[in-house]
């Protein structure tokens, strides 16, 4: 058996904790990706306005045949519409382009400090969320600083902070700070983009637990509670990436993976994205 497990929300609402990313899958290539995923068994897929995919996700989504209430559907507001009626705009044209009638969570993408307007950006959510047409708003690459702006700000907290995590970046201080206000992580590029696959140490508790390295940076993040969504167009590792809850890492593997932190990101720091 392979259940997903939920991870509730503070506002009470349940997301799967593995989900599929969609990230660089090019629109022509992203209805079959995402019917692959949906048909293994994924119920929570990843998405975002900047991946230019939206259309076809929906389109996916709907042709899947699964009842619209059993999928978990993000989005994310790109950064060019950070000012508050651009925000609604461009929340509006992602339900139009998705075609699903309601979002599950929408994200401010990035900060954008040196724009400086996320604080009204997150008002313009929170009037989203109480119009009812998405069931959790959140952030995304926000760091501590930011969320505290956005907390002494206004009423809602937010569902989730969407940031990069992997066994290279490990991310521990944003991740507590989470915690400690109820916020639940999300990891993006959860296997650096392929780049920790082939280091030694994970490659030797693969070895050790019978599994691939893919599955034990995986494993490792949903032990330390994070909430994931690899990405692949392979159909082999889409499958790979979903056979997670039938074996368990030691304390000792989880130790030593966190050990591998160097504060490497395969992205940019969120304070050099500005626009
Ligand atoms: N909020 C943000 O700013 C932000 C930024 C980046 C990503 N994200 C989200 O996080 C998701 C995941 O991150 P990501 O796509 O950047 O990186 P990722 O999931 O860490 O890595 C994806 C890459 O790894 C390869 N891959 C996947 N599974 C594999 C496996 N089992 N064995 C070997 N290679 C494997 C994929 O190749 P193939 O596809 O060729 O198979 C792809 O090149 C994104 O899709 C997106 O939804 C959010």
């Amino acid at each position: 058996m392979n259940a997903v497990p939920d991870i509730t929300l503070n506002n009470g609402v349940k997301i799967p904790q593995l989900g599929f990313g969609t990230f660089q899958i090019p629109p022509a290539d992203t209805r079959e990706a995402t019917l692959t995923a949906l048909e293994i068994g994924y119920r929570h897929i990843d998405t975002a306005q900047m991946y230019g995919n939206e259309k076809e996700v929906g389109q996916a989504v709907r042709d899947s045949g699964l009842d619209r209430d059993d999928i978990f559907v993000t989005s994310k507001l790109n950064n060019p519409f950070h000012d508050p009626a651009d925000a609604h705009a461009a929340f509006d044209q992602s339900l139009v382009d998705l075609g699903l009638g309601h979002l599950d969570l929408f994200l401010i993408h990035w900060p954008q400090a040196g724009i400086g307007k996320f604080v009204e950006t997150w008002k313009a959510l929170e009037e989203i969320y109480r119009s009812g047409r998405v069931r959790a708003i959140g952030v995304s690459n926000f760091q501590p600083n930011h969320l505290r702006r956005i907390m002494d700000g206004s009423v809602v907290v937010p569902a989730i902070n969407q940031i990069e995590v992997h066994p290279y970046l490990i991310q521990d201080e944003v991740r507590a700070f989470d915690t400690e206000q109820g916020i639940a992580t999300e990891a993006w590029a959860p296997i650096a983009k392929g780049k920790v696959l082939t280091d030694p140490v994970i490659v030797r508790i693969a070895n050790d637990v019978g599994r691939t390295p893919a599955q034990v940076a995986l494993r490792w993040a949903l032990q330390r509670g994070d909430i994931v969504f690899p990405k692949s167009v392979t159909r082999a590792r889409v499958e790979e990436n979903f056979g997670l809850f039938d074996f368990e890492l030691s304390d000792a593997d989880i130790a030593e993976i966190s050990a591998l932190n160097r504060d490497e990101r395969t992205g940019p720091h969120p304070d050099q994205v500005n626009g």
